[in-house]
């Protein structure tokens, strides 16, 4: 590889001099210069120092298979070589988007049997807005096209994927979001739960807020809610077991469209295929990118449920909607073989049997007790670190975001790479993590929360 002629203070010096990075303050990165993670392999990645890093976050929520996987990287390339492109457009196509949208019509809920691709989640979320304000207009009904979302719900980063989010920083740069979205609180209880507040109830009282909103708009002016089954990127924030049967019960009550975003939950997450079998909810479209390749191509799948496909089939007239790599052959390819590897290998059978189980152990035993832990919460391979000043007040540390940050720093430095939203930690790891992997996770968590604590109480 032709960087390996180059000096890590070189790399970064035309990083900053011609690489602008998403998420980030280029200030502060010109101050700091960038960490060069060089190369992976199983659960770890290397940086450019050849340090060893436990990757707690699959990459970005992403690699579930783990790194160093020669079975993608020939499926790739023998596909480059017989076809590298063509399009889906104009009643073409090639066989393996054909093939893997057989495949995921298997693997998905029973009623989801159509697959719109993209490159990415914001695409793919793009297109889930469009075609459910589609369905409703050809339905003759083009007035219900309100959709209600999630304040701390991450959609993506394109105009609509911020719209559809509920991320307040985000939104204040949008200068003109995607008319008629409206965001309700989330099922987050470790914030959000009254005192004496059952889990049960709250987890009520945050659906019921979604059906006000339905009712204030009126439910015939609106489209569908949209939620990720459990927020990722807003903290790992898990919706109480009252809160999704709820939801399903009033979007099926107004006839109001279910959109769930799985593009974090999607492909073994949760111990399932898909959190909507995780959690018994059927949607009407499912929102899958990411671990569809495991992150070794850019690929997102829609999956559509029969309700719309149908609706499509029957009206007919021309969805005026796509793009150049809808079902990019490569990308396809490599998805087809992660899929098997995730199957063959046992994957999801073995987060929802061992692995999920002995994370949310593991999180309980080693780290709850922590002296600046306040709650710690998983489901499958998700979990989340609260991090709190006081443990009974649930007070946090001054200078929001600063203590998260301190002990995601102690983290990396300490070999285990893990991210901070907000005062919460959070960790996705790849489903190949095994109880001694979790072990390990957990040790160096621990240290790092140590370090973390005697900085911030000096
Ligand atoms: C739930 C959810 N939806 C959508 C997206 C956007 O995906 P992408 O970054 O591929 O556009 C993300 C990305 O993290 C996500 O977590």
């Amino acid at each position: 590889m032709t960087y390996q002629n180059y000096s890590l203070k070189q790399l970064q010096e035309i990083d900053a001099a011609h690489h602008l990075h998403p998420f980030t303050d280029h200030k502060d990165l010109r101050g700091t210069g960038s960490r060069m993670i060089t190369r992976a392999e199983g659960p770890f990645v290397y940086d450019s120092e050849g340090k060893e890093i436990l990757d707690g976050m699959a990459g970005l929520w992403c690699v579930n298979i783990g790194y160093g996987r020669n079975e993608l990287a020939k499926a790739a390339y023998a596909q480059m070589k017989e076809l590298p492109y063509y399009n889906s457009f104009f009643k073409c196509t090639t066989p393996t988007p054909v093939l893997l949208a057989k495949r995921l019509a298997e693997i998905a809920p029973s009623n989801m049997n159509q697959v719109f691709y993209g490159s990415s989640g914001s695409e793919a979320n793009d297109t889930a807005l469009r075609l459910v304000r589609h369905y409703w207009a050809l339905e003759g009904k083009p007035q219900k096209n309100r959709i209600i979302s999630r304040n701390w719900a991450y959609h993506g980063s394109t105009i609509t994927g911020t719209s559809l989010g509920g991320m307040a920083a985000m939104h204040g740069q949008l200068n003109g979001a995607v008319p008629n979205i409206v965001h309700v609180m989330p099922p987050y209880a470790f914030e959000l739960a009254k005192p004496g507040e059952s889990d049960h109830d709250f987890g009520l009282r945050a659906a019921k807020a979604v059906e006000d909103a339905i009712l204030e708009a009126g439910a015939e002016n609106v489209a569908a809610f949209i939620g990720e089954p459990v927020m990722g990127a807003g903290g790992v924030k898990i919706a109480p077991d009252s809160y999704w049967p709820e939801i399903q019960r009033i979007c099926r009550k107004h006839d109001v469209l279910l959109m769930l975003d799985e593009v974090i939950t999607g492909y073994g997450r949760t111990g399932e295929w898909f959190a909507a079998q995780s959690l018994g909810i059927e949607a009407d479209t499912i929102t899958t990118a990411k671990a569809l390749t495991s992150g070794y191509q850019p690929l997102s799948a829609l999956l559509v449920g029969d309700r719309i496909s149908s609706t499509l089939v029957e009206k007919g007239g021309e969805f005026y909607h796509g793009y150049t790599y809808s079902g990019h052959p490569v990308a396809c390819a490599v998805a087809l073989v992660n899929l098997d590897i995730i199957e063959k290998e046992g994957l999801i059978d073995r987060v929802r049997d061992e692995t999920g189980p002995y994370l949310a152990k593991a999180l309980d035993e080693c780290l709850a007790g922590h002296g600046i832990v306040g709650e710690v919460r998983s489901i499958g391979l998700m979990a989340a670190i609260e991090i709190v000043k006081d443990k009974d007040s649930r007070a946090r540390f001054e200078n929001g975001g600063f203590a998260a940050a301190t002990v995601r720093d102690h983290a990396i430095a300490g070999g285990m790479m893990m991210r901070a939203v907000g005062d919460t930690m959070i960790l996705s790891p790849p489903l190949i993590w095994t109880k001694d992997t979790i072990d390990m996770a957990c040790d160096r968590i621990g240290k790092a929360l140590d370090l973390a604590e005697r900085d911030l109480r000096k």
